[in-house]
């Protein structure tokens, strides 16, 4: 039995009170949907910049009445700080996942990126701080590795940031190590590497990759690679994601608070290989594209080259143990973008 199986299994016969901030979005809403299915109760903090109300209606369909009635949900946005009172006022855990993501978003509109990302962030820190509450694990990011080459990336080596939204990422990290050591606040960070899966965006100027190609492919649009295709991504499935930050909320162990772990699969995908095994999926339902070549242009301003993690770390402190590899992944992603963009 994996660590993660012994925790959810405790984790059913209690019923902690958890805050998701970010809930309507990708990662916010899976984390919704498996700590409803555990029987917990959740407060939802959300101000729609980039997240739906359709994913949050999603996660009511698939649980119970009984369970959905045990979340709450509260519009409104972190840049307000009594907003992040209220929605911290009882919590044991946080999951904060609320940032507005995106390398190019934040080139574009480097002020609105740090006001949710920077300010909204203390004023989360605070506000949980404040509530006491037990454990703030938080979303950080594969990007504050920035400009450090060296592969596989290690939790104690990084480089200079490439975007602002690094900057912010990383700044992130150093209130959190701040807040640990002045007000002996307990947090953990956990650095996302290319996170897929259902509900993940596949609209808008700043969708990410996968859900991009697959809308792409399935609506007979050009699907572009930015470079030359052999630029390299540890792709990981959104329920090891999930996993992790569970785990991270209910680690017992005092050495492993106040510190980051990369959150990934461990292993590299080209954009050309990831192309090839999407276009194998669509084409199970729409052979015509099985032909269909991607578009190469330039490469993206702020990209990094290749990134893969070392998750020997999280494997390690937090029995980190991630089930599901990017091929499993993308069948289960596969699943979800042919059924809901048809
Ligand atoms: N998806 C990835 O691969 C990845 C990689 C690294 C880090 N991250 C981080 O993970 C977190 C979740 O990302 P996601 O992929 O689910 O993105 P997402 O855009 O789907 O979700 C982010 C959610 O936060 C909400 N939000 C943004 N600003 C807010 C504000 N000021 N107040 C309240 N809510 C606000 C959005 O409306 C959205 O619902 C973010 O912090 C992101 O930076 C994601």
């Amino acid at each position: 039995m994996t660590e993660y199986h012994k925790v959810k299994e405790e984790l059913s016969k209690m019923r902690g009170k958890w805050l998701v901030t970010g809930v309507a979005g990708f990662i916010g809403s899976n984390l919704l949907e498996t700590l409803l299915k555990l029987d917990q109760t959740v407060i939802g903090l959300d101000n729609f910049a980039t997240g739906h109300q359709k994913n949050l209606s999603e996660v009511q369909g698939l649980v119970t009445t009984e369970q959905w009635a045990r979340f709450t949900f509260i519009e409104g946005t972190i840049s307000d700080l009594e907003t992040c009172r209220k929605s911290c006022s009882d919590i044991d855990y946080v999951l904060h996942q609320a940032a507005l993501g995106s390398v190019p978003r934040s080139i574009e509109e480097p002020l609105l990126t740090n006001e949710s990302n920077v300010n909204g962030f203390l004023n989360m820190l605070v506000s949980a701080r404040d509530a006491g509450v037990k454990r703030f694990v938080y979303a950080a990011s594969s990007s504050t590795y920035g400009d450090h080459t060296a592969l596989p990336k290690v939790e104690e080596t990084i480089g200079s940031p490439l975007s602002p939204y690094a900057v912010t990422k990383l700044v992130n990290e150093l209130y959190s190590d701040v807040f640990a050591n002045t007000y002996g606040f307990k947090t953990i960070g956990l650095r996302y590497f290319n996170i897929f899966g259902q509900r993940q965006d596949p609209n808008g100027a700043y969708a990410a990759v996968i859900p991009k190609w697959f809308a792409g492919l399935i609506n007979n649009e050009p699907v572009y690679i930015n470079g030359d295709g052999e630029t390299s991504r540890d792709f990981c499935y959104i329920d090891n994601c999930v996993q992790a930050n569970i785990l991270a909320a209910l680690a017992e162990d005092e050495n492993v608070l106040n510190q980051v772990y990369n959150v990934a699969f461990g292993e590299r995908t080209t954009l050309n290989e990831l192309f090839k095994l999407i276009r194998e999926r669509v084409s199970t339902l729409y052979p015509q594209i099985k032909e269909v070549k991607s578009v190469y242009r330039d490469f993206r301003a702020g990209d990094v080259r290749h990134s893969l993690a070392d998750i020997t770390k999280a494997r390690e402190l937090l029995g980190y143990d991630p089930e599901f590899s990017v091929a499993a992944g993308l069948n289960r992603a596969s699943d979800w973008y042919l059924n809901n963009l048809k």
